[in-house]
């Protein structure tokens, strides 16, 4: 795999200010050299030259990762509606950059009957050319053809690819069925990669969608009508139960609802390898918006999974994020002007999806769950930070303060405030869903691979600076458990006799046969009870779990993520080891 050259050497100390990691806080000077945080520790020195940072009084974190950026939105690309985003690789990092975020994960999304690998090179080609800040790609699988598992592969081994979203809505355009996410897992688990999922139910919001136009209802609030939370809850727990039986790890893109975020708590409680995303958006704002008189309003906070009408949702979001119920957080960022949301005037369902979030994802969080009391500091960069560099297999060299890491760094102040607005903004994006909200927490300083990129309130960036992170696969923070459980969690064949009695239907030597009439009317009768029908072929693998006397645990599959026993097998117990605790055993812990 290419390695990663560093560019922009320089030399920068970050003087006097309170290092803060995901696990702890501390005082200490950062020095930088070349990219890279070389010495940590009480009064450092600056060495000729170097650029001085003073960071007295205030917090020193790992820069932002935004799991969830939509940058390269095309024409090509059926579900935003045939025009490209307004906030692009060159304009989304730099205002990223702005708001103390200095790594992004974009999403490549082939149409369908395109290829993968084509579609991986055209991202490449534009964001290398384009990003002020490191960024690494998700691949969505749209479709199922003869070299899908072959181009996941070599995205996995040769392109530094390690996670594939599928879309479960946007019916005829991008949305796959039940079965090519079961191929799909399989194939992505096989290649040691994560599976990741927009959980709505595109059937059910499609036939919504027509009842809400044929009964007059056009506007943006169609959009929220069709798409209700347990349009959302459901598909979240079927891509649950799809990675169950493919023992695949799952991340759920944008929980933008309680129930979503409930399935999603209670499948981890479970101890499934679960991982849930809420967004800045679904963090920040409510659907209220989509009743406000103004369609310009209205139709500027459209996006899927709408933003709940229930105001509480936000903050039971941000509680389930500071309890560990999701881990990770993204922007969602896909702008579209006023003016390209209005090709939607008259149809909510042509309104182009999307929203703002990528500059304002940090102060968003801080003021709704540092501020507010609901999280510490540590847990701030856990979830803004570190968590996502765990999950998708760049940690330590992102996602942390230590020697040896990229310098990717914010200088940050705890108790500044500022007002979000459209007119102050870095985006390109004519509207801002945050639009006057104050924040506490401001990015003052950032500093990118070692450079100072965001300072006094300016942007030094360079075009085409940042660079591609190649991911590598079997990341530990899923798969330390998952391989674990494909040793022990192996279908177990139960020894016996072979069966030597009569077969039916008997032959007609059998003086225990039924007489032939007999025989006609059972082959046309329902079984009695306790007939056992040969199993109808399920797809499912054969041997299944079985429990002593030999039946079919039905509550079991055949891979289990939760709690299945090595010795299950071995028969009845008093008392059950957890090989599996609720929440899964991990080396690395959030
Ligand atoms: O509304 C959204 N989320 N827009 C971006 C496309 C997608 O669904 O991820
Ligand atoms: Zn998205």
């Amino acid at each position: 795999m290419p390695e990663n050259t560093m560019e922009n050497a320089s030399c920068v100390l970050v003087k006097g200010g309170t290092v803060c990691n995901a696990d702890r806080t501390f005082e200490a000077d950062v020095l930088i050299e070349d990219g890279i945080i070389s010495q940590i520790g009480s009064d450092l020195n600056a060495p000729d030259g170097a650029k001085v940072v003073d960071a007295a009084g205030k917090l020193v974190i790992p820069g932002g990762i935004d799991t969830h950026t939509h940058l390269n939105a095309h024409s090509d690309d059926a579900n935003f509606a045939n025009m490209a985003v307004v906030d692009d690789f060159f304009v989304g990092t730099k205002a990223a950059l702005a708001g103390g975020t200095t790594m992004i994960l974009d999403h490549c999304v082939p149409g369908r009957g395109q290829s993968m690998l084509e579609k991986y090179e055209i991202w490449r080609n534009t964001a290398d050319e384009m990003v002020c800040c490191d960024y690494s790609l998700h691949v969505a699988v749209t479709w199922w053809g003869d070299k899908t598992k072959e181009e996941i592969a070599t995205l996995c081994s040769e392109k530094g690819v390690n996670s594939f979203k599928m879309y479960m809505a946007y019916k005829d355009s991008i949305m796959v069925t039940d079965d090519v996410m079961y191929k799909a897992f399989n194939c992505i688990k096989e290649n040691g990669a994560l599976a990741m999922v927009h959980a709505e139910n595109g059937d059910v919001i499609e036939c919504n969608c027509k009842k809400l136009l044929n009964s007059g209802v056009t506007g943006p609030e169609g959009h929220l009508m069709s798409r209700p939370e347990e349009v959302e809850a459901e598909a979240t727990g079927r891509a649950i139960m799809i990675a169950n039986q493919t023992n695949c790890p799952l991340y759920v893109v944008h929980v933008m609802s309680k129930s979503a975020a409930d399935v999603v708590a209670s499948a981890r409680k479970q101890g499934k390898v679960i991982f849930g995303e809420p967004i800045a958006a679904g963090l920040g704002s409510d659907g209220s918006h989509y009743f406000n008189k103004e369609w310009r309003h209205a139709a500027g906070h459209v996006m899927s999974p709408p933003l709940r009408p229930d105001n509480e949702t936000p903050a039971y979001l941000m509680d389930m994020l500071a309890n560990n119920s999701l881990q990770a957080t993204g922007s969602d960022n896909c702008t579209f002007t006023i003016e390209q949301k209005a090709v939607g005037k008259d149809d909510f369902t042509k309104i182009p999806n999307g929203t703002n979030g990528l500059e304002d994802r940090m102060s968003v969080i801080w003021e709704k769950g540092v501020h507010s009391g609901k999280m510490d500091p540590c847990r701030f960069v856990a979830v803004t930070s570190t968590n996502a560099a765990k999950i998708f297999n760049f940690y330590p060299k992102k996602g942390v303060i230590q020697v040896g890491a990229d310098a990717d760094i914010v200088v940050w102040d705890a108790e500044a405030t500022r007002t979000i607005s459209k007119d102050t903004h870095h985006q390109a994006v004519d509207f801002n869903i945050f639009e006057g909200m104050e924040c506490h927490g401001v990015p003052l300083v950032t500093i990118s691979r070692g450079k100072v990129v965001w300072e006094n309130g300016e942007l030094n960036v360079t075009k085409g600076s940042g660079k591609y992170i190649y991911n590598p696969v079997h990341a530990p923070e899923a798969y330390a458990r998952i391989a674990q459980r494909d040793k022990v969690n192996q279908p177990v064949k139960v020894d016996r006799e072979p069966y030597t009695g009569q077969v039916w239907p008997a032959g007609g030597d059998n003086k225990n046969a039924a007489e032939p009439s007999k025989k006609a009317e059972q082959a046309k009768s329902p079984p009695a009870a306790g007939f056992k029908a040969p199993a109808p072929s399920s797809g499912l693998p054969e041997s299944r779990p079985q429990t002593k006397r030999g039946h079919r645990d039905l509550h079991a599959s055949s891979f289990s993520l939760s709690g299945q026993q090595t010795d299950d097998a071995d028969g009845h117990r008093n008392a059950y080891k957890v090989v599996a605790p609720p929440g899964g055993r991990s080396s690395i812990q959030f």
